[in-house]
């Protein structure tokens, strides 16, 4: 079996809430990557598909969750994947619904982000240094990489034959937290043109982007949030209610597309948007 190095690692996995592995692979070792802002939030699993494919797993919210959305070290999380040659981020979460199509147990890709988590999380690798940087972040999705997984994410969900729905071209909504929505802000959210809500693609996804790395968001919804009037307001009791049956069919999802994903990162054809996309990003010293 290959060992992992910097040619053979390139697509890595952040487990959210409930998706604490993956299934089918075989152990093949713990990493835990001390970077320039601190250590992971879990040590990083190399594993190897039946194929002998390697990913790397990294659970966002530590080892038996311990980390609440606020404090996971997104700065660390990126720059550990990096750090062991992952081209390509393939990140879970679990989210509110603020669609009545979308109910709880289906799947969506986000395009967009609306970001309501005020500034409270460190967001940039250049924070504290003296160089100044813009990413491009209108599509704060790698574009390439959500139309590559969009018909396969759907067929690995046919037949997983749980009905189980895809929603694609979706905005979400990333909150602070750890409290959830009030109705006000939730029925807010919607008239935003939000359709999903959680607490973690950021500051993650402008993380890979400024490490340039393709990075898409498989949104496994757990609830209606609280904009229903006459629904009672999302309750972390109703959330944990879905999320077992949500993280055995993305762990279905990730065994089925990880093989391809890997092959399609090793040609790089999904990745050309972030390769080389910081190259002019930084202020030139007048
Ligand atoms: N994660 C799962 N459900 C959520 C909700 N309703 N709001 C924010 N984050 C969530």
């Amino acid at each position: 079996m290959a060992s992992e190095g910097k040619e053979n690692v390139l697509v890595g996995v952040i487990g959210g809430s409930g998706l604490y592995h993956l299934d089918n692979l075989t152990f093949v070792k713990h990493v835990n990557p001390e970077t320039p802002w601190g250590l992971p939030s879990s040590p990083i699993t190399i594993c190897a598909l039946p194929s002998g494919t390697l990913v790397a797993f990294l659970a966002r919210h530590g080892p038996g969750h311990t980390l609440s959305p606020s404090a996971v070290p997104a700065r660390a999380n990126i720059a550990a994947l990096k750090s062991l040659g992952v081209r390509a981020v393939l990140a879970f979460s679990a989210v509110g619904s603020l669609r009545e199509e979308i109910p709880p147990g289906d799947f969506a890709l986000p395009t967009q982000i609306i970001d309501r988590t005020k500034g409270v999380r460190p967001s940039s690798f250049f924070e504290g240094t003296s160089v100044v940087a813009h990413a491009a972040f209108g599509d704060p999705f790698s574009v390439r990489l959500v139309g590559w997984l969009e018909g396969r994410v759907r067929r690995a969900l046919e037949a997983a034959g749980r009905g189980v729905r895809l929603h694609t071209d979706k905005c979400i909504v990333c909150m602070e937290g750890p409290q959830f929505s009030t109705r006000a802000e939730s029925a807010m959210y919607r008239t935003w043109g939000g359709d999903l809500i959680n607490m973690s693609v950021l500051p993650e996804a402008k993380l890979a982007r400024e490490a340039e790395l393709g990075y898409a968001l498989i949104a496994t919804a757990t609830d209606y949030d609280s904009w229903r009037p006459h629904e009672g307001s999302v309750t972390a009791a109703e959330v944990f209610k879905v999320l077992q049956a949500n993280a055995d069919t993305a762990r279905h999802v990730a065994a089925t597309i990880l093989d391809d994903l890997h092959a399609a990162a090793l040609e790089g054809d999904i990745l050309t948007e972030e390769i080389g996309s910081m190259k002019f990003s930084i202020m030139p010293r007048s």
